[in-house]
């Protein structure tokens, strides 16, 4: 792998790995936090009450608001991405839709990537214009589309690389260019983890996780997280967070908590295994292209010191996709990824759930393209799988 080592001066990783797994005791000395499953927390006078509402004295009050469990996993993020504050969700579509519902209101407008997560943009198509809110669709790799774009715009929107054809953008260009148009930067981060992409670093205002991937890693979890300016978070919670509703449980935040002490081991195995297969698939004859940001020129890859499991391929026309798909062993049949396990996405069933979805037909996206997440599961096993399926598939 030395062709794609990770830079040193990006080593976020070692960084992370003392942040991730050195906690200050917790009360009676515990090294893991406590689950505070309670809904609210009392007071022990009237001044207590009306301080604490009036902001004088800081302690939770009802768990739609604050939790301290939740509390420790935003503390977490927001350290790990560099932020000054961060606020957890029921789960990544959250967190999306209440950051941008807390900037965009009717008569604006946002900009966002094409091929964007397919949720994200079914929130952008079938809500926002009931909002009157106004949506515009950019080739996030083009930075004179951004630019052309971005007048008068209230968000950008970006997802880089995206998470079925993995498209780059230059996030510290869009920055001081959306800045420049008084529009607020988003980024949806999943993909690489505040391990191997720092947005805010380049200047991007908040930064967006389906927390349900790698951050937990162990497929048990659905949640969300916005990290960002202690200015921005707040008018999230004061907009949309509490009147929303969509809180992280604190059981969900303890198994966040408790998966994000392994990401510094995970994501360097899933990173190379991956690369390992899609290696081995560019010289494949059954296989057209394969589609890894670690190939890529784009100046986008700049920011990313390393690379997740998350990448695809396109086979040749002798495979039959659903026999590939079948004939698979170890690569689970599924949707989401970032857990311990493999698992496989042909776009062709993708296109039968969401004719409409961006990334498939929409914007061209190939119905050869099969995405693969690469677990951790050893990547011989996982090599002797994938060859023996596309000779199966073979027609
Ligand atoms: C790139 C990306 N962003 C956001 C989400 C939404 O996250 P959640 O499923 O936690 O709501 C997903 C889910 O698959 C995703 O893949």
């Amino acid at each position: 792998m030395n062709e794609h080592p990770i830079r040193s001066d990006h080593d976020y990783l070692a960084e992370a790995a003392t942040l991730l797994a050195h906690d200050e005791p917790f009360p009676g000395g515990a090294v893991v936090p406590p689950i505070y499953q309670t809904s609210l927390f009392t007071f022990d006078s009237y001044a207590e009450m009306a301080d604490t509402f009036a902001g004088r004295r800081k302690q939770p009050i009802y768990s739609r608001g604050d939790n301290p469990t939740v509390m420790e996993f935003e503390a977490r993020i927001a350290a790990l991405e560099g932020a000054e504050a961060a606020r957890g969700f029921s789960s990544g579509m959250a967190a999306i839709s209440a950051t941008v519902l807390a900037f965009v209101g009717a008569g604006e407008r946002i900009v966002a990537v094409r091929n964007c997560y397919g949720d994200a943009y079914r929130l952008f198509e079938r809500l926002l214009p009931h909002l009157g809110i106004k949506i515009d669709y950019v080739d996030g790799s083009d930075p004179d589309a951004v630019a052309a774009a971005l007048p008068g715009a209230k968000l950008l929107y970006l997802e880089s690389p995206t998470s079925m054809v993995f498209d780059l953008q230059d996030i510290g260009l869009y920055a001081r260019m959306a800045r420049q148009h008084g529009a607020i930067t988003t980024i949806d981060n999943s993909w690489a983890t505040p391990l191997f992409q720092k947005p805010i670093a380049h200047g991007i205002d908040l930064v967006l996780h389906s927390a349900s991937k790698y951050l937990g890693g162990h497929s048990d979890t659905v949640a969300g997280v916005v990290a960002g300016s202690a200015d921005l978070i707040k008018q999230i919670n004061e907009r949309t967070y509490s009147y929303l509703g969509a809180k992280l449980s604190p059981f969900e935040a303890w198994l966040l908590l408790r998966g994000l002490r392994t990401l510094p081991l995970r994501l360097p195995h899933h990173m190379r295994s991956a690369l390992t297969i899609a290696e081995r698939l560019k010289d494949h004859v059954s296989v057209e292209r394969v589609i890894h940001p670690a190939w890529s020129n784009h100046p986008g890859k700049a920011t990313l010191a390393g690379y997740s499991g998350l990448f695809s391929f396109e086979v040749s026309e002798e495979i039959d996709i659903p026999a590939l798909v079948d004939e698979l062993k170890l690569f689970r049949i599924g949707v989401s990824w970032g857990g311990h396990e493999s698992l496989v996405v042909p776009a062709l069933a993708s296109l039968q759930q969401t004719p409409d979805a961006n990334s498939i037909g929409r914007f061209g996206v190939s119905p050869r393209l099969v995405r693969l997440h690469v677990g951790l599961e050893h990547v011989e096993d996982l090599w002797t799988d994938l060859q023996q399926a596309l000779e199966r598939a073979r027609k």
